[in-house]
């Protein structure tokens, strides 16, 4: 019976949210790993508002990452053609491909690409799993809920958080 029931649960968790929005990390022990991305990385919203890191460019914003297809973050010019070709197919970003990537970003684009050519432009390895899942999970927590995968509903979402005020 209880095995029943954890199972329920389990199944309950796994419908409320779309896979990419699954963080099994530690988000607090994130922001301190965060420390060694904001040298090029920040997150900042569509507003421009700084919510993780300083305002480096180096890398792209990795505001709303989960869920979004690789090598499309608008604000960056500066994508190696590797990552770039990995988001035409219509890979998008989840805990498990994040964390396979952020280890060794030029093994992960030839390994997904089938290229022994493909180059990452980002060279820092994060050797250290835990970090690399709680790094995540701080990303996502700063990210907007889940939008559905093909992203039309972003900007009706948008419009709807700032309802007109009537009086
Ligand atoms: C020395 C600079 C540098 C550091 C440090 C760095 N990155 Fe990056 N990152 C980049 C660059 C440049 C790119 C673009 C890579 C490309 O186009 O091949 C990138 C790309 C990414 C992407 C893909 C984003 C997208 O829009 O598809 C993720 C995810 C990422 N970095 C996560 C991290 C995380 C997490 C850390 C810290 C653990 C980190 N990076 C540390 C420079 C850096």
């Amino acid at each position: 019976m209880k095995l029943a029931l954890t199972a329920l649960g389990f199944a309950t968790l796994a419908f409320a949210a779309p896979a990419f929005a699954q963080a099994t990390g530690d988000a607090a022990a994130g922001e301190k790993v965060f420390n060694k991305c904001q040298t090029c990385h920040v997150i900042a919203d569509a507003s421009g508002t700084v919510l993780g890191g300083r305002n480096a460019k180096t890398g792209p914003n990795l505001y709303g990452l989960p869920g979004r297809a690789a090598g499309t973050q608008a604000d960056f010019n500066g994508y190696g053609e590797s990552l770039v070709a990995l988001g035409a197919t219509g890979f998008v970003w989840d805990e498990a491909s994040f964390v396979e990537y952020v280890a060794d970003p030029a093994k992960f684009l030839k390994a997904r690409l089938d290229d022994n050519g493909a180059r990452s432009k980002m060279s820092f390895k994060l050797g250290n799993e835990k970090e690399r899942l709680d790094v995540y999970a701080y990303i996502a927590s700063l990210s907007p809920a889940a939008a559905p995968a093909d992203g039309a509903a972003a900007p009706a979402a948008d419009g709807a958080a700032a309802p007109a005020v009537t009086n």
